[in-house]
């Protein structure tokens, strides 16, 4: 169960502001319940988890368990929410170095020619075993035009023509069941195909093969993360409270004037799931000359440059702490006799603890210092808690937007500067 903290944001606002927009997040979930808000054709993220498909996660499961037998290196080309959702779950369930199964590299999230060539040049550099890389694809992309992706594509396959016999067989495509550029590619070649359900927009997508499958690949349980996405739903549909008052606080502090949520871990392999995070609602709620930005920090990394504004900046933004309570790491401070370093203080205390003093420290400086905060906290670092994390925050997300008056699931902004490079390039 996702656990939060909301005592150091609700103290930001009078009842009379927290009921009014109490009232209005419990009208939004029943929006969403009953289907009948904006964009409630787009409400597939929630319709898969009442009536999981066990066929396709067998499927990803065993095409994924060959992958890693056979693949040095997978390459997952997308953008936005044909990437985001995955390159975080993987970051934050993998080790920092190292690691077992296929190096798993990203492209097709924009176009830098110097990072494609280089890109090419790795994957032409023989493995560890001095023998030529194995390499798989799986470009992502719903609509199947999107020239970030695209493009990449394009490079990359031909590349893999002259490169491997069996080409064909290393290409797995995840798009939509019909129509598109990628549909024609993969009628013609016979490349793998994994649908992106139509009702399911980008960036609730990370539960759907758009996801999953470069997450299994990652040797992630995707049965786990799945499943306790499931229980997630469920528990939040029978008790929605937890939900609400995230929605219901971060509304009721917009309507005050808050301009920024600034997303903050004190673990950096959370890094990525934090920039999830600020695509799941940036792209949901900014719309309509409405919204809070949706930004992202590391600590301790980043006390060390944005700290100093959020404690002293202007007084117009909040901060949700993504806390994960357990460590995992093992290394503690040992005594040294001579101390010229003055750290036996903290000797036999392990790193974890230290960080989490450090976050407590940094909540609690902060809140003084008027910044409304909220605590997620995630008991460990696994698949089952993310899995029920992403649930949480994409309900979060739908319920918030609708207090907005916006539609979540839409991003007509993101097609104005599409227009204007295309006018450039000479599309016709
Ligand atoms: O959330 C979204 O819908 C977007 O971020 C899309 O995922 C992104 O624009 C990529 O689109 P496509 O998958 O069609 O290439």
């Amino acid at each position: 169960m996702i656990k939060a903290d909301y005592s150091r944001a609700r103290s930001f606002l009078t009842d009379n502001e927290y009921e009014e927009s109490y009232a209005k997040a419990e009208q939004s979930f029943q929006l969403i319940k009953q289907e009948s808000g904006e964009g409630a054709e787009w409400l597939g993220w929630r319709k898969m988890l009442t009536d999981p498909n066990d066929a396709i996660l067998e499927e990803l499961d065993s095409l994924a368990s060959t992958i890693r037998e056979e693949a040095d290196v997978f390459v997952v080309c997308g953008i936005g929410g044909s990437y985001l959702g995955s390159r975080a779950v993987i970051e934050a369930l993998s080790s920092f170095f190292g690691g077992a199964g296929p190096e798993i590299l990203f492209a097709g999230h924009h176009l830098s020619g110097k990072y494609l060539e280089q890109l090419i040049q790795y994957l032409e550099e023989p493995n560890d075993e001095g023998e030529p890389k194995s390499v798989y694809l799986n470009v992502i992309s719903k609509s199947g035009t999107t020239l970030e992706t695209a493009l990449s594509f394009r490079v990359i396959r031909n590349w893999m023509e002259d490169r491997f016999e069996d080409v064909d067989g290393r290409i797995i495509c995840t798009t939509s069941a019909t129509g598109g550029a990628l549909n024609a590619l993969i009628e013609e070649h016979g490349y793998q195909k994994f649908v992106i359900p139509e009702d399911v927009g980008g960036r609730f997508s990370v539960l759907t093969p758009v996801g999953l499958l470069p997450i299994a690949i990652a040797g992630i349980d995707i049965r786990s993360l799945f499943y306790e996405a499931v229980s997630q739903y469920e528990q939040l549909e029978e008790d929605p409270q937890n939900v609400l008052k995230y929605a219901a606080i971060k509304h009721a502090l917009y309507e005050k004037g808050t301009v920024t949520d600034l997303f903050t871990t004190f673990e950096p392999q959370l890094n990525d799931l934090c920039g999830w995070l600020q695509q799941l609602l940036g792209e949901s709620e900014g719309k309509d000359g409405v919204g809070m930005f949706p930004a992202k920090a590391v600590y301790s990394t980043d006390l060390h440059s944005l700290g100093q504004f959020v404690q002293d900046g202007p007084r117009n933004l909040m901060e949700t702490f993504i806390q994960v309570e357990q460590g995992n790491d093992h290394i503690t401070i040992d005594e040294d006799e001579q101390n010229h370093d003055g750290l036996n203080y903290l000797s036999g205390r392990s790193f974890h603890e230290v960080n989490t003093r450090a976050l407590e420290g940094t909540l609690q400086a902060h809140y003084e210092g008027g910044v409304p905060c909220i605590v997620i906290k995630m008991e460990e670092l696994n698949a089952q808690h993310i899995g029920e994390f992403i649930y949480f925050f994409e309900l979060m997300t739908a319920i918030y937007c609708y207090c907005l008056g916006v539609n979540p699931f839409n991003q007509p902004g993101v097609e104005f500067y599409k227009k204007e490079m295309y006018k450039l390039l000479g599309k016709k």
